[in-house]
């Protein structure tokens, strides 16, 4: 009755499973922990077990399909060609972000990731993506801070590994902290080095808080909200990382207003105060270029920012141990290009098209965000001849596009070649799309790109990685967190001469 009486509601909509009453769908989708132990043998892996029930689903209900986590129904779009039809040519309807308990208690909304589209949003994206842009350029140019702190992981992976010998070294932490560290120079203004008191206490903050949000029964928040007031236990614990990141971002941004040069902005929280008291001087009336806005936006960038990259970097290593093939080959052109008596920069780029091609085929195999953020539609609309009702939550599957065995050939196995023509130029595909398409597209694109790149080429100039011997072989599976992380593994690097580096 519970199923006729949804299927009535929303009539028309596209198929799905039978939803149970209260939990909908959730047992179909939503794997507990210990069952995906038992099948994944690792503790919290796989997240593609989720991935996987929805390629079941699509294959029995078809590439458009709905199910109803409680009563919230959701629409799933498999393939690129329905993300592109959706995304692209319908942004108006399909560009909206849900209300997530958890996520609206936190955020109450505002910043990016997860603002309503609209024209708040339109004009604190378009000021962050034009300000995020500037970094790459000139006197804010943030190339200089990546290099230095990519000389600090050298340091340290080489003192790690002459320390741990033959057990090898998890290079986790170290990518984690260089990638946080540009964050922190974004917003910050400053490189830190790993150890920075400041630095630590936001990172550990920020990690703290989030392992709440996904690991722990806080996520029963999004569906009985009123958990998030209770004064015991990890609710309590929540709230109080809460206030302790929001005491510390008032600080820093009480420190930047303090010290604010207008015409010498460091970072991006120079550049809001300046557009807050650009904005006010023009007296525009109820600007969203405000504090809170700040604090927000700031919380958005070290959220988007660190984990979606530093889980493509580590993908990146695990793929050069498996294939010492494919890095050997890396290496030949980064040294014939690069060479050894300097480090990679930016400017290299069209230059290392293999380099870069692995780069993309790391990515395609595994979208680190696979279901990209939720969207939700701002109005009813047909689609495809289904009726999708205003408040759909959609998910884009950008997993299904990178493993559609109709755009790529043999699209489970790891080839960077796909993404070469027969010269060996670079392939610009439209659908490969790991930061996603359309109005809500990767606000941080560009920048990933570069820290993708100066990171990959300046460790494989400077080391040989290998699998630990005697170690049991690493796996390619996935880790159930934020984003797609493999499964912790080590490395044992061999220094192949080059800057700063005295094999
Ligand atoms: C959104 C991927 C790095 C900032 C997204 C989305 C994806 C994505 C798939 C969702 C798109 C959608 O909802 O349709 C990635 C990947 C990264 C990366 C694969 C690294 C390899 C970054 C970085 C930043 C960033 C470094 C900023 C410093 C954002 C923001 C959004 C976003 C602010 C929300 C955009 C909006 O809602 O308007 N990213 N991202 N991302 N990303 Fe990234």
């Amino acid at each position: 009755r519970f199923y006729q009486k949804q299927r009535t509601i929303y009539k028309n909509i596209p198929p799905g499973p039978k939803p149970w009453p209260v939990v909908g769908n959730f047992g179909n989708f939503f794997v507990p922990p210990s069952v995906r132990t038992k099948i994944a043998g690792q503790p919290n892996s796989t997240n593609a077990i989720e991935i996987e029930a929805l390629r079941q689903q699509a294959t029995v209900f078809g590439n458009i399909h709905s199910l109803f986590i409680g009563g919230q129904l959701i629409v799933v779009l498999h393939g690129f060609h329905l993300i592109r039809d959706a995304l692209l040519n319908q942004p108006e309807v399909f560009s909206d972000r849900p209300d997530i308990p958890l996520v609206t208690i936190l955020t109450k909304r505002k910043g990016i990731v997860f603002a309503p589209y609209g024209p708040v949003w339109r004009k604190q994206r378009k000021f962050c993506h034009t300000t995020l842009r500037s970094f790459g350029l000139g006197k804010l140019s943030l190339e200089p801070c990546i290099q230095r702190g990519l000389a600090g992981v050298k340091a340290e992976l080489l003192r790690l590994n002459e320390e741990r010998g033959s057990a090898g070294v998890d290079p986790a932490t170290l990518i984690g902290n260089s990638v946080s560290n540009v964050i922190c120079s974004l917003i910050l203004g400053q490189c830190f080095h790993h150890h920075d008191v400041e630095f630590r206490t936001m990172i550990r903050l920020m990690e703290h808080g989030l392992k709440i949000c996904i690991n722990s029964p806080a996520v029963l928040i999004n569906i009985f909200p009123l958990l998030y007031y209770l004064p015991f236990g990890v609710f309590k614990e929540l709230r109080q990382v809460e206030r302790d990141i929001t005491a510390f971002l008032k600080r820093i941004i009480a420190k930047h207003r303090d010290t604010l040069d207008p015409d010498n902005p460091r970072d991006l929280t120079d550049m809001y105060l300046i557009e807050m008291l650009t904005q006010q001087a023009a007296g525009v009336e109820d600007s969203s270029f405000t504090d809170d806005y700040l604090f927000y936006v700031i919380g958005d960038l070290f959220i988007a920012g660190t984990d979606t990259t530093t889980n493509s970097i580590l993908w990146f290593l695990l793929y050069m141990i498996l294939h010492p093939d494919v890095q050997d080959k890396a290496q030949a052109e980064i040294d014939g290009v690069v060479g050894k008596h300097r480090v990679p920069s930016v400017t290299d780029k069209g230059s290392l098209p293999f380099t870069e091609a692995t780069i993309m085929e790391v990515q395609r195999l595994h979208s680190v965000v696979p279901l990209a953020i939720p969207h939700m539609t701002s109005e009813t609309t047909v689609f495809r001849g289904y009726t999708i009702p205003k408040g759909t939550v959609i998910f884009p599957n950008l997993w299904s596009v990178h493993r559609d065995p109709t755009l790529w050939e043999d699209a489970d196995s790891f080839n960077p070649s796909r993404f070469l023509d027969n010269e060996g130029n670079l392939l610009r595909k439209e659908y490969f799309i790991p930061f996603g398409i359309g109005r809500r597209v990767c606000m941080g694109e560009q920048l990933a790109k570069m820290e993708l790149f100066l990171t990959v080429t300046t460790l494989l100039q400077a080391f040989k990685f290998r699998h630990p011997e005697g170690n049991p072989p690493p796996t390619v599976k996935e880790r159930f967190g934020l984003t797609m992380a493999p499964c912790p593994f080590s490395v044992c690097v061999t220094p192949r001469g080059g800057p700063n580096l005295n094999p």
